[in-house]
C-alpha cells in the first residue's frame, strides 16, 4: 500500500468515453436556439466585405435574400436585419420611410421564408443619423429621450407594416418598450412580438460594428448604454422592459457579460437572448487568422458558454457555421 490516501470519489469516471460525457453532458446548443445579425446596405450591387469582420458583409437586397434562405437550410432559426441607408440625416428618416432599405428588407426576405425563419429588426436610429447617436438630439447635443419614444413607435409601425415578426429595440431609451407596444396594438399589430434589449452595455466590442453600418459616431453612448461595472442595473431594466411588454429580453454583449446572463435568466419569466458582438467575433476571427486560436471549437466553446450562462437564444455571426457543425 502507497502511503498517500486513495480517492473514493473519482470525478474523472464520468469523463472516460465519449458516451458517458455525451450522456452527461449538461447544456446542449441547437442550430434553432441561433440568431443571424445580417447587414443590407441600399445601392450597392455586390455584397460589400466588412474588413472587420472577415467573413461577414453588407448585402444587397438580393444576397440578403439569398443569405436568409442559406441560413434557414442550415437549421437556424432567426435574422436579425440592420439597414444602411444611402443618406442619413440628423433624425434618422430613413427608417421610418416605407421604403427605407430596411423595410423593403423586412419585406423581401419574409416574402422569401415567410414563416420558416423568425424574421427581426433592429429598432434604433444609429444606423440612420448622421451623428450615429441611437436617438435624435437635443441642442445642446445630448439624446433627447423622449422625442425619440415618438421616432421609435413609428419606425415599430412601419417595420410590423413591412411584415417583421419581432422588432428589436435597441436604443436603451427609458420607456421604449411600452411606447413601442403601444403604438403597435394601437396599429392592429398586436401579434408582432418584441425582443427588447434590457441590459445593454456601452461596450468596446460594439467597435467592428460601426464600420458594418459605417456609423461615424460623434461622443460615446454613456449616457443611455449602461455602465459596465453594473449588474444589478441590467436586471432591474431588464425586468422593467418585461413589464412594459417585453416578449423576449436581451443581454448584450454577451461574452463578457455572462454573470449578466445568468442573473437576468433566474429573474425574469421571459425567454432570454445574449448578443455576441461584432468585437467578440472579430477576437477570435483575429487569433484564429494568426493560428494563434483553433477556430472552430472556439466558436463552439464561446457559444456553449453564453447558454450554460442561461441564454435561451443566442444572436452570432457565426449562426450559419456553427449550425452546420451541429447537425
Ligand atoms: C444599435 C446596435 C449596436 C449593435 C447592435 N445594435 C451598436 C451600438 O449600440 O453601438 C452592435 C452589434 C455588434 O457589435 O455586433 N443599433
Amino acid at each position: 500500500m502507497s502511503e498517500f490516501e486513495r480517492p473514493v470519489i473519482r470525478p474523472r469516471r464520468l469523463r472516460r468515453t465519449p458516451a458517458i460525457r455525451a450522456m452527461v453532458s449538461e447544456t446542449a446548443l441547437r442550430p434553432e436556439q441561433l440568431v443571424l445579425p445580417a447587414f443590407v446596405r441600399e445601392g450597392i450591387d455586390a455584397p460589400l466585405p466588412i474588413g472587420s469582420m472577415p467573413g461577414v458583409v453588407q448585402h444587397t437586397r438580393d444576397t440578403l435574400r439569398k443569405a436568409v434562405v442559406e441560413a434557414a437550410e442550415a437549421g437556424v432559426k432567426g435574422v436579425m436585419l440592420f439597414g444602411i441607408p444611402e443618406t442619413k440625416d440628423s433624425i434618422g428618416s430613413a427608417g421610418t420611410d416605407p421604403e427605407g432599405i430596411l423595410n423593403v428588407a423586412i419585406a423581401d426576405v419574409k416574402a422569401e421564408v415567410g414563416d420558416a425563419v423568425v424574421v427581426m429588426s433592429d429598432l434604433c436610429l444609429d444606423e440612420f443619423t448622421d451623428h450615429g447617436h441611437c436617438g435624435v438630439l437635443r441642442e445642446d447635443g445630448e439624446v433627447d429621450n423622449d422625442a425619440t419614444l415618438e421616432r421609435y413607435a413609428a419606425m415599430a409601425v412601419v417595420q410590423a407594416a413591412a411584415g417583421v415578426d419581432m422588432v428589436g429595440p435597441s436604443g436603451m431609451m427609458d420607456g421604449q418598450v411600452a411606447v413601442i407596444r403601444d403604438a403597435l396594438d394601437a396599429t392592429g399589430h398586436t401579434d408582432t412580438g418584441i425582443l427588447a434589449y434590457g441590459a445593454k452595455y456601452a461596450s468596446a466590442f460594439f467597435g467592428p460594428f460601426r464600420e458594418a453600418v459605417d456609423s461615424s459616431l460623434q461622443g460615446d453612448r454613456r449616457t443611455y448604454q449602461q455602465d459596465y461595472a453594473n449588474a444589478v442595473e441590467g436586471v432591474r431594466e431588464s425586468l422593467l422592459e418585461v413589464e412594459q411588454g417585453a416578449d423576449i429580453v436581451m443581454v448584450k454583449p454577451a461574452l463578457a457579460y455572462l454573470d449578466v446572463i445568468r442573473q437576468v435568466r433566474d429573474a425574469v419569466d421571459v425567454p432570454v437572448a445574449a448578443y455576441n458582438v461584432s468585437g467578440e467575433y472579430a477576437m477570435v476571427e483575429a487569433a484564429a487568422a494568426n493560428g494563434w486560436i483553433d477556430r472552430e471549437p472556439a466558436i463552439l466553446e464561446t457559444l456553449t458558454a453564453i447558454r450554460r450562462a442561461g441564454a435561451d437564444v443566442i444572436l452570432t455571426y457565426w449562426a450559419v457555421e456553427a449550425a452546420r457543425l451541429l447537425r
